[in-house]
């Protein structure tokens, strides 16, 4: 075992998952808080930065040189070593939104509990099923009028297709909220509002099987409430275990408060002890071990620079095994070449640390000069693999970009092709057609401006963007077996190509997919494609 075998063994690398609003932001903050490295001011993206338009965040990009959004966070808590990788929201959801989850071992899904199930949180939920990792719901804004916990619940197994077992049960919400029950410890825990930002309050822990204290504290109704759905629960809930959490597929739930700090800490312990250390990943060939194997990584986003001054670009990898020494030297499989990254750094939101060494589990960007890709591998000279490729999600969002000025018609197409090879934006042409007619699809529509921005700034070309009213797209599996020429379409369905030559369908309707594949017998689609 190598001599570092604690230090990975003792890291636990997560995303958050969430619809905006329903409480991210105030919950990293409170974890940061206990994990004591930061302070709170400006550590995590602040207010108003995610709520900048368009134009402000341009700015803010030029200003820092690097995205604000592009944060990693660490820290230490409890023995353990903490990474939280931010996933983009509100107007810059993006692919890298998605392509974050490849990098995380474990998700964190906050659920508003006044709103249940959200459509990003679904999105982003999907991810994470598609890579089978462990996912920890925190229901969050119990000071607040709540659904109730039963439909809660009820509406994530439905919804989601993921069995749940809640670890506590809010006893009421909202102005009635008066703490959870402990399902472990068998007491109930009472609700105490902290001031913001300050450590979790002095709650009261009450044995269940002290039924007057129970009725002195919280009342004569809350008590025959909560002992009565604690029967209902044991009844009907999952067995909560360990392995089935693991594989996904079972979460567990958790109730909370992250505004007034109630419940964070409780989930924080609990979901660090289930989360598990670096997962093995697959590669060519075959499955690496984050502790025995030696150093490895993959890019998972790139992240290029708004600033004309300084037209660097920064590639953040995940390492996947073994230790990271900034000395070393390491080969980038898919370009054919060893090398020295160049300023391996941890980025934070607005600071960048020059990192002298990092583990597998850990995230590191580094300068890029151009020649990194998403899904490339980078590990030890001696060795020659390439881990699984990272997947291109759906775009939702399509326009037809014109060139102003098409005498720089060079331009333009070498432009947009660097920008969709960095996967900001995937590009499309007409079926039959050539690069004359390309359409742009994004993941959300920020990028369109980012397109626009970038090719009038750093290509000198200005485009016209046409909105399609295309919003599902999925790659054709067995391609080679049907008759693309043939195939029977809906009056909505566009049929395209990829860069690559490969075929795809772009939908303005959901349940035409389903019309298409009754009317191809053995046409197989796919919302994911492969790389
Ligand atoms: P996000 O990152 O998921 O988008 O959510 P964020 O943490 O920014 O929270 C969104 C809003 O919800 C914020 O209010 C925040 O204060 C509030 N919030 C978060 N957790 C709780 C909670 O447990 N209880 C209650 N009652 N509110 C919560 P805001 O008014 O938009 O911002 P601010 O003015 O309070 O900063």
């Amino acid at each position: 075992m190598p001599n570092y075998t604690e230090e990975i063994k003792r890291r636990r690398t997560f995303a958050i998952i969430s619809h905006p609003d329903a409480g991210k932001t105030t919950l990293t903050e409170k974890f940061l808080l206990y994990g004591g490295a930061i302070n709170l001011a400006g550590s995590v993206k602040g207010k108003a930065t995610a709520r900048h338009a368009v134009s402000d965040w341009m700015e803010i990009e030029k200003e820092r040189g690097i995205s604000v959004t592009s944060s990693v966070l660490q820290f230490e808590y409890d023995g353990y070593c903490v990474n939280i990788l931010d996933t983009p929201g509100h107007q810059d959801f993006s692919e890298d939104t998605y392509r974050t989850l490849m990098a995380a071992d474990c998700a964190v899904m906050v659920i508003d509990a006044s709103k249940g199930v959200e459509a990003q949180t679904r999105k982003l939920f999907k991810v994470c099923v598609m890579r089978k990792i462990p996912i920890f719901t925190f229901i969050n804004k119990m000071d607040r009028d709540a659904n109730d916990t039963f439909d809660l619940l009820d509406e994530i197994e439905k919804e989601l297709g993921i069995a749940t077992c809640p670890v506590n049960w809010p006893i009421g919400s909202g102005k009635s909220f008066k703490g959870v029950y402990d399902r472990n410890k068998k007491c109930v825990i009472t609700y105490f509002d902290t001031e913001k930002g300050t450590r979790e309050g002095h709650s009261r822990e009450l044995p269940i099987e002290q039924e007057d204290l129970l009725r002195e504290q919280l009342g004569g109704e809350a008590t025959d409430k909560l002992l009565e759905e604690i029967e209902l629960l044991d009844g009907a809930s999952a067995e909560f275990d360990l392995n089935e959490v693991r594989k996904g597929d079972l979460t567990p739930v958790f109730f909370g408060s992250a505004l007034t700090n109630f419940g964070v800490e409780i989930f924080l312990k609990h979901f660090l002890e289930m989360a598990t250390p670096p997962l093995p990943r697959v590669a060519d060939i075959g499955v690496v071990d984050p502790v025995e194997a030696d150093f490895s990584a993959f890019v998972f986003k790139i992240q290029a620079n708004m600033n004309r001054a300084h037209r660097d670009r920064v590639a953040f990898m995940r390492i996947c095994s073994g230790r990271f020494d900034a000395n070393m030297e390491v080969r980038h499989v898919q370009g054919g070449k060893v090398m020295r990254l160049s300023q391996p750094q941890q980025i934070m939101a607005d600071e960048r640390k020059i990192l002298s060494e990092a583990y597998a589990g850990d995230i590191i960007g580094v300068f890029d000069p151009g020649i990194f890709s998403i899904g490339d591998t980078i590990c030890a000279p001696k060795n020659n693999f390439r881990y699984e490729g990272i997947p291109t999600f759906a775009p939702e969002h399509f326009a037809r970009v014109r060139q102003m000025d098409t005498m720089k018609r060079k331009q333009f197409v070498k432009g947009i092709e660097q920008i969709a090879q960095e996967g900001a934006i995937q590009i499309f042409q007409e079926f039959n057609g050539g690069m004359e007619e390309i359409i742009v699809g994004v993941v959300g529509v920020l990028q369109f401006d980012v397109l626009k921005y970038r090719l009038e700034n750093e290509y000198n070309v200005e485009i016209r963007l046409e909105n399609l009213p295309y919003e599902h797209i999925r790659w054709i599996v067995n391609k080679d077996e049907v008759n693309l020429e043939h195939l029977v379409g809906t009056s909505d369905m566009k049929k395209v190509k990829d860069m690559k030559g490969n075929p795809l369908l772009l939908f303005v309707n959901p349940w035409s997919v389903g019309m298409v594949l009754d009317r191809n017998k053995g046409l197989v689609l796919r919302e994911f494609g492969r790389n």
